[in-house]
């Protein structure tokens, strides 16, 4: 619909005539029902996406930054499944698992073939800004799951159950995990706790959530634990340790998470256990690794503590304090946006616009002053 330009469309509109859209097109590709078999086309973050021929496509151009991130790759790996995990645990392939938060950073482990991606409750820190787990709610949790479920097709997810939702009763210890599955939409839950959580465990597993289990340093417990220490370091603490690895294989856990543990005492007790363990600062001798995403991207600012296991793989805070600090120098300079971030325009259609918008300005500044003049009179 066309509309009139008139003096109060124009009064209304104003601050927009000189705001530029600097949007890219983007094409969308949703997937439904009939075919579209022979369509080349490439998103824009460069997926190749292979149709099959009962797939619709829909393709919409948006001219807009508020576009979809782009779709999961089409990974010729197969899906991580129990029994993949199991297999490669079998074979002696070590396991890889890393966070995710959100969509974005599922999206870039999906990417770079993680096994298994955790929506950890580290996100109460990375994410939210928390000073720590216990604050953090299943809510916020399963929004966080969702994310990260939507971006990923091949890796296993796993949701962090938070403290408060499971460690009442097996009862709810269950009734948590099935919102994870049902409204979070990952394959697994993750919960803190030994030998003492085996009954809970026990319960989910036996409603077919699968279950991996959190022992050593458990962060939710760092109150009990009297901080974030190191677990079986004595003889004692070490043979608590394996009756608690033991304990919760028994309870039907495909794996446990082994934190902050001596790495003779992991690689001692992943020697004696059918499942895998998944080692964070406990050494090279356990069935897998797991890192929070943040740390290992080194997205965090300078001087900020890291635990000694973690090995910063790259500069993510570095690289994006650099893209930020030269776009706001280009904008205050004058030299973003540039001819290539803008839209064209036919430049008869430039100058018809404005000579209408200026006679427009020009009669309604002669009627506002004849009529000062009649009421002058
Ligand atoms: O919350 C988390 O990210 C975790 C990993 C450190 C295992 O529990």
């Amino acid at each position: 619909m066309h509309k009139q330009i008139t003096s109060s469309l124009l009064r209304r509109s104003s601050p927009l005539l000189s705001r530029g859209n600097n949007y890219k097109p983007i094409v969308l590709l949703r997937g439904a029902g009939a075919s579209q078999p022979h369509l080349n086309t490439t998103t824009t973050t460069g997926y190749q996406p292979q149709l099959h021929h009962h797939q619709h496509v829909q393709i919409q151009t948006r001219y807009s930054s508020h576009s979809p991130m782009g779709l999961p790759p089409t990974n010729p790996r197969k899906k991580v499944t129990l029994n993949t995990l199991q297999s490669m645990y079998k074979k002696g392939e070590k396991i890889t698992m890393i966070t995710a938060h959100d969509f974005p950073s599922a999206h870039v482990a999906e990417h770079a073939g993680m096994d298994m991606i955790l929506v950890g409750d580290s996100l109460a820190m990375v994410a939210l800004g928390m000073e720590d787990t216990s604050e953090v709610l299943v809510e916020e949790m399963l929004l966080h799951c969702r994310s990260v479920a939507r971006a990923t097709s091949r890796a296993f997810t796993v949701g962090d159950l938070p403290m408060g939702s499971y460690e009442i009763s097996p009862q709810q210890a269950l009734s948590t995990a099935i919102r994870f599955i049902k409204e979070g939409r990952v394959s697994a839950v993750k919960l803190e706790g030994g030998a003492e959580m085996a009954p809970t465990i026990r319960a989910i597993t036996t409603a077919g959530i699968p279950v991996l289990a959190h022992i050593g340093l458990t962060p939710q417990r760092q109150n009990a634990l009297g901080g974030f220490r190191v677990q079986g370091k004595s003889k004692e603490s070490a043979k608590r340790l394996l009756r608690d690895a033991l304990a919760v294989q028994e309870a039907g856990a495909f794996a446990m998470v082994v934190e902050a543990v001596p790495q003779e005492v992991a690689a001692f007790i992943t020697g004696l256990l059918k499942i895998p363990t998944i080692g964070i600062g406990a050494g090279n001798g356990t069935s897998g690794q797991v890192l929070v995403q943040a740390d290992m991207t080194g997205n965090f600012p300078p001087g900020r503590f890291l635990p000694k296991f973690v090995k910063k793989y790259g500069d993510v805070w570095g690289e994006a304090l650099r893209a930020i600090e030269t776009y706001r120098d280009e904008v205050k300079g004058g030299s973003y946006p540039a001819e290539e971030h803008t839209y064209p325009m036919a430049k008869e259609e430039v100058e018809a616009f404005v000579g209408d918008v200026r006679r427009l300005m020009n009669a309604n500044a002669s009627a506002k002053a004849e009529g000062e003049g009649e009421k002058d009179a």
